[in-house]
């Protein structure tokens, strides 16, 4: 067997990632008295039975299924695994095992922190933001109240297993969402990373195993550092402030996108923003917006929708004493946090997005 690109022990988790990371995760799920695999209606479909069959004889106790929509990161969601749990027998000694994109590894991980004060759980996520995001760092939860992520816990599997097979069966508009996210990653801290996204479009990757190795790694590092998200960690929000705003619009409008493309949205409106203090030059800024309007189509928004996008903004649990607290780019590769920005600066960012401009027009 290949071996992984990366296995590495960071207390409380152990990463496994690169290809054949499932196999070589076996081991570990041995230890359990019983084993229960929570999937939504499409990992069930294609990632379940990749998932068997790379385990080989270990049984698994019970399938746990939830709906596959994003809107469904529910309580309603939860208590269907919390009464699975209860009837399979669930105990002390038992495993939760997440097989899916960033709705299964957030709620199943809640679910299994609150379940009997907690049982153990391993994320196996199966979609590009899961593998690059969602399933590293220990935030849980569910969204709630129409507000997301509003209950939740910080909480960690004992492993994070990330291997990109499961990537064959995922959507294209799903696989672009994560790449937002990648690209995010290379602009806050990895200029390599950048190098290596910068030359192509998506659809032209053809490794997507050491650039999926690249950018968890850049996520497992900053997590380790600062958990509770009270300084460096909040670089990763880059993008999120603005994009957060739009992705609640064009979901209020019952329009819904994906998460990746409101963050692309948002970090051409943060970079704009970002270029206003901290002085890019025009070559950096330009590339920044060019790789990025290269994957990404601009999201159809108003002038008259601007006041609305800072309503919004200003809903965010980020939010400090009614100020918004930007991560932006120092310089390409490097991001700093907790910067105050006018209303005014974002309006313009906003503006500059809408117009499709870039700093030499
Ligand atoms: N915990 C964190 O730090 C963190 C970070 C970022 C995002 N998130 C959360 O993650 C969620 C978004 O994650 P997501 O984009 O993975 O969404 P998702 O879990 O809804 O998955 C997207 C879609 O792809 C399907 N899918 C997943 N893997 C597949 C595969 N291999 N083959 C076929 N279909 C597959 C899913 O069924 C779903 O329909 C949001 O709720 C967000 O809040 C959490
Ligand atoms: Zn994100």
């Amino acid at each position: 067997m290949k071996k992984p690109q990366l296995v590495w022990d960071i207390k409380p988790v152990s990463y496994i990632l690169g290809k054949d990371a499932v196999s070589l995760s076996v081991k570990r799920l041995k230890e359990f008295g019983k084993r229960f695999v929570l999937v939504d209606e499409n990992t069930f479909e294609h990632c379940l039975p990749v998932f068997k069959n790379l385990i080989g004889d270990i049984e698994i106790d019970g399938i746990i299924k939830i709906s596959a929509n994003s809107n469904n990161k529910n309580i309603e969601e939860t208590i269907v695994v919390w009464d699975k749990l209860s009837e399979f027998g669930a105990d002390r000694d038992s495993l939760l095992i997440n097989l899916g994109g960033g709705v299964v590894t957030d709620l199943g991980g809640f679910a299994a922190a609150t379940f009997k004060r907690g049982i153990s759980f391993i994320n196996y996520p199966t979609s590009l933001l899961g593998m690059v995001d969602a399933a590293i760092g220990g935030k849980t939860g569910l969204d709630f109240s129409g507000i997301k992520n509003q209950v939740g816990l910080f909480t960690n599997p004992i492993k994070v297993v990330i291997d990109p097979i499961f990537l064959k069966t995922l959507d294209q508009n799903q696989l672009l969402s994560g790449y937002a996210e990648m690209l995010k990653c290379g602009l806050i801290m990895d200029r390599d990373l950048w190098g290596s996204l910068t030359t192509l479009n998506y659809q032209q990757v053809n490794d997507w195993d050491s650039l999926i190795v690249q950018s968890a790694r850049n996520k497992v590092d900053i997590v380790r550092h600062d958990t509770h998200e009270k300084g460096i960690r909040k670089i990763l929000n880059f993008g999120h402030t603005i994009g957060h705003a739009i992705e609640s619009h064009f979901l209020n409008k019952g329009q819904p996108i994906t998460h990746g493309e409101a963050v692309a949205a948002g970090m051409i409106c943060e970079t704009y923003i970002s270029s206003k203090i901290y002085e890019f030059e025009c070559t950096q800024f330009n590339e920044i917006i060019k790789v990025i309007d290269m994957n990404f189509k601009r999201q159809e928004l108003k002038n008259e929708d601007i006041d609305y996008l800072i309503d919004l903004m200003k809903q965010d649990k980020k939010i400090k004493e009614g100020k918004h607290n930007f991560s932006l780019l120092r310089k390409l590769g490097k991001a700093v946090h907790d910067i105050e920005v006018d209303d005014n600066t974002i309006r313009e960012s906003i503006i500059f997005y809408i117009e499709g401009k870039n700093c030499t027009d």
